[in-house]
């Protein structure tokens, strides 16, 4: 989608389509679609004192203007109750508007960036692209019938009053755009089959990506981390034909104060291994390279809006298969920290692949360290799709990726890592099991994990619920969410401008 911005007047403005938004009464009309009514006549007035428009969330309404304004059409969207609204309605409201814009087969709208109390201009152009380059993404890659049928809105055009107000507009929009790509990029990653997203796909992503932002790059095949000492990580590649890839990207610009690791996991497929998973749905798992795909998101995102930042993003890529040579319960690991895990479970194979990563960071020597993983099946049981587990050793940074979390909309909830829970993982034959109880198998799953991190504050982010949806989100279709990769940009935004108060684009 084009988006441009442009200097101009709603009600004066000439298009096909013109797109605003409104409250539920009783003050539904502010800014520019208030000015829009005057024009009409209060024929949005009208609609709305007879109830035939509530403006409730996402509602949205196509209106013809009959010739009255020089735009030929209306699409009015609602926001509900005004003293509800915030950033995630309306990324939400933009959602909405946009996929109601695309179905009726328009290719251009125009839309006035609205001035609501309490909100910056730039916060809400950046609210508005989000949603609407979210909500509106497909995956069609591999649709070959119809494809004349496929519907795509072709152009946006955003207009400011002032040049006040387009100057905010357009770095909402750079913002937005960056981010939302990066999204999006993520996403595809994470809906790719497993046939065509192998760990060789994933590190010519990396590469390409590399290349395009300047990043330097290191991929590293199974005979090299092996060398290095990488049992755990060697032990899941061993049972996939697919060559696995041990990628390590790193972005520098300025100078800035410390090394910050992320580290994705990234199973391109998790059959389970020998302890098999039943087949349900096992379709699904495909994206147990959302971690990944968000460490690529990411850095991407970082390098395209320059931020002052050392930043380092280690994948461990590799399928978890069935096979005469996999890796079997039972067997002992050694892995890159020296301690030894004893296999209990073939399916616990994200941990073992991380514990050796999050070892591998250490020689970064990193202020903190970050990890996405769809880790556990027991996180989407105790939290849900829309909510990432969080772990951490640090109060600092578990605050700041909180505020990053409530400023994005990606939320988290905490969980504990009370030495107690280690119990579970203490092994009769090696220093701990790769698995504890069913019962609280998130924590477990992230004790496993702080036992590689050494005291580096370190927080282990558990995306395994909101990184594929099998129901949409108001801005997330179904499939590959991307998520993750919005909470961390927001996350290093703040990092890199420590004392600015924040008038943000993504915050109020
Ligand atoms: N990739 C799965 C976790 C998962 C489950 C992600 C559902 C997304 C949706 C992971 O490798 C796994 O299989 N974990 C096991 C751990 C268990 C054996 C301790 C699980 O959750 O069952
Ligand atoms: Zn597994
Ligand atoms: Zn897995």
């Amino acid at each position: 989608m084009n988006i441009r911005i442009e200097k101009g007047i709603a009600e004066k403005y000439s298009s096909e389509l013109l797109l605003l938004f409104a409250f539920e009464s009783p003050d539904p009309l502010e800014g520019p679609v208030q000015k829009v009514d005057q024009a009409w006549n209060g024929f949005i007035s009208t609609l709305i004192q007879q109830n035939d428009f509530k403006g409730e969330l996402y509602q949205c309404r196509l209106i013809h203007t009959q010739g009255v304004l020089p735009a030929k059409r209306v699409v009015l969207t609602g926001l509900g109750r005004k003293e509800e609204f915030d950033l995630e309605r309306w990324r939400g409201a933009a959602s909405k508007a946009g996929q109601f814009v695309r179905e009726i087969g328009m290719k251009q709208m125009i839309c006035p960036i609205p001035s609501f109390q309490n909100y910056s201009t730039d916060a809400l152009a950046d609210g508005l692209v989000t949603g609407i380059l979210l909500g509106t993404y497909q995956f069609n890659e591999f649709k070959t019938l119809d494809r004349d049928k496929m519907k795509s809105i072709e152009e946006l055009i955003l207009l400011g009053e002032t040049e006040e107000a387009l100057s905010k507009i357009r770095q909402g929009v750079h913002l937005a755009k960056i981010v939302s790509d990066a999204v999006c990029m993520a996403r595809d990653l994470a809906n790719a089959p497993s046939n065509e997203m192998t760990p060789h796909a994933l590190a010519e992503k990396a590469k390409e990506i590399a290349h395009q932002e300047g990043l330097r790059i290191q991929v590293f095949d199974l005979a090299e981390v092996e060398k290095m000492g990488m049992g755990a990580f060697v032990a899941v590649a061993k049972g996939s034909q697919e060559p696995a890839q041990f990628i390590v990207l790193e972005y520098q610009q300025g100078e800035p104060l410390g090394t910050i690791v992320l580290v994705g996991k990234g199973i391109t497929f998790d059959s389970g291994g020998i302890s098999i998973k039943p087949s349900e749905r096992m379709e699904q798992m495909k994206a147990d390279m959302s971690g990944a795909a968000a460490v690529l998101g990411t850095m991407q995102a970082v390098a395209k809006l320059q931020l002052p930042l050392h930043l380092v993003g280690i994948i461990p890529a590799t399928e978890n298969l069935p096979s005469g040579k996999a890796y079997k319960p039972g067997d002992i690991l050694k892995t890159l920290s020296g301690q030894t895990v004893e296999v209990i479970s073939t399916d616990a194979e994200g941990r073992l692949i991380l514990a050796d990563a999050l070892t591998y960071s250490l020689r970064y020597q990193p202020k903190v360290i970050i990890d996405l993983a769809t880790l556990t099946g027991a996180c989407v049981i105790a939290l849900g799709d829309y909510v990432i587990g969080l772990f951490g050793n640090d109060e600092t940074l578990i605050r700041k990726l909180e505020e990053a979390s409530i400023k994005t909309g990606e939320k988290v909830w905490r969980l504990p890592l009370w030495e107690e829970y280690f119990e579970y993982i203490k092994s009769d034959v090696a220093d701990f099991k790769n698995v504890g109880t069913r019962a609280a198998g998130a924590i477990i799953g992230a004790i496993f994990l702080e036992k590689f991190v050494k005291k580096v504050p370190w927080v282990h982010l558990d995306i395994a619920g909101p990184a594929f949806l099998e129901k949409e989100k108001p801005y997330i279709p179904k499939g590959g969410t991307g998520v993750g990769v919005r909470l961390l940009v927001q996350l290093l935004r703040d990092w890199s401008r420590p004392n600015s108060s924040d008038h943000t684009p993504s915050s109020k």
